[in-house]
């Protein structure tokens, strides 16, 4: 058993209890492997955001749990060396699909989880969210439950529509189940295709697509009934067009993939969500990187010299995110 503690982290708490009064979102950004953590961990350094750092069930798997764990622990003392005085650095589970995933990432020193029983019956996804709360709890771990469900994949089940959060039901929700934060559905997605085209219209100043809005509606009524309770916003790439273009330039085939757009998240930091997840927009920033220097210069052989571009272009991102979007810069000085 190791406490998140012991490595420097922080659990979600006070940090989405300043976020909603001030208006802003905490960064919640996932990662795979070194390249990521170093262009996230330089980010928030070089911005002071608090950030947090997710990890998937499929990141466990591909770079080793032991491995993450121990990086993590690395990340707090990286962002130290930085300059960073006193790094708000959370380690929390994306997505975690069973009591015993929650259980050995919470003994195994994350500060945060998720259990995600959104696909299951209202029922069992309260007894779920309520054992592994009670559990987390124990150790002041915080946990994310999620109610209503996102269009596309999510946790392997294929979703064709949202399922939007039913405000009435958010309170028995939290009540019965004790979590911390709660992921809702308005309308965002997983992954670079948010959208259909035909979904979007077409902007006449720039020619690019441009989604229907989301439930905003939606949001409101869940914070009339939850005042001030901790909101969460997955599938929060824009999926910047530029990006794409790279990418598609330099002999990769992404076809009409559609983000939400920034102003949107915009919005919505400014009301109860205060922790918005993007994972998409990175896997893109870090391809389009790689296939250029490929594409320029074909002898070249040494990862370094095309995953450290990949790397800059990550933290470019990133910062973008938190002073452009989040408005999270600041506030963990
Ligand atoms: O919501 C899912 C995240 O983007 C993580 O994706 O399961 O492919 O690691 P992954
Ligand atoms: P994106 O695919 O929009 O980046 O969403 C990531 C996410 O929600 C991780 O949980
Ligand atoms: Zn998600």
């Amino acid at each position: 058993m190791v406490s998140y503690k012991d490595l420097g982290l922080v659990n979600t708490r006070d940090m989405f209890a300043k976020a909603i009064k001030g208006g802003y979102a905490i960064p919640a950004f996932n990662f795979n492997n070194m390249e990521q953590l170093q262009a996230i961990v330089q980010a928030a350094a070089e911005t002071k955001s608090p950030v947090i750092l997710q990890v998937s069930k499929g990141a466990r798997q591909y770079a080793n749990a032991t491995l993450l764990r121990y990086m993590a622990e690395g990340a707090v003392e990286y962002a130290k060396e930085l300059g960073w005085e006193h790094p708000q650095i959370v380690l929390h589970l994306d997505h975690g699909d069973s009591f015993e995933l929650c259980k050995s990432c919470v003994d195994m020193g994350f500060s945060s989880v998720m259990i995600d029983g959104s696909h299951l019956p209202y029922d069992e996804n309260v007894a779920l969210t309520r054992k592994v709360v009670d559990y987390a709890h124990k150790y002041d771990v915080t946990v994310e439950g999620e109610l209503g469900v996102l269009a596309g994949v999510e946790d392997d089940v294929k979703a064709e529509h949202h399922t939007y959060t039913r405000p009435e039901e958010v309170v028995d929700f939290v009540t019965k189940t004790g979590c911390d934060s709660l992921a809702i559905s308005i309308g965002t997605s997983h992954g670079a295709y948010k959208f259909k085209p035909e979904q979007c219209h077409v902007d006449p100043a720039t020619g690019r697509l441009v989604p229907p809005p989301l439930a905003f509606d939606v949001l409101e009524g869940v914070m009339k009934e939850l005042p001030g309770f901790p909101i969460v916003l997955h599938g929060s790439s824009s999926v910047p067009q530029e990006e794409v273009d790279t990418i598609n330039k330099y002999g990769g085939k992404l076809e009409a993939a559609i983000g939400i757009p920034e102003d949107e998240l915009r919005k919505a930091a400014s009301m109860a969500v205060c922790k918005i997840n993007i994972d998409s927009d990175s896997r893109l920033a870090m391809t389009a990187a790689v296939r250029k220097v490929l594409a320029e210069h074909p002898g070249e052989f040494d990862p370094r010299k095309y995953l450290g571009p990949a790397r800059d272009n990550m933290k470019k991102l990133y910062i973008h995110k938190i002073v452009n979007v989040l408005g999270s810069n600041g506030k963990a000085e």
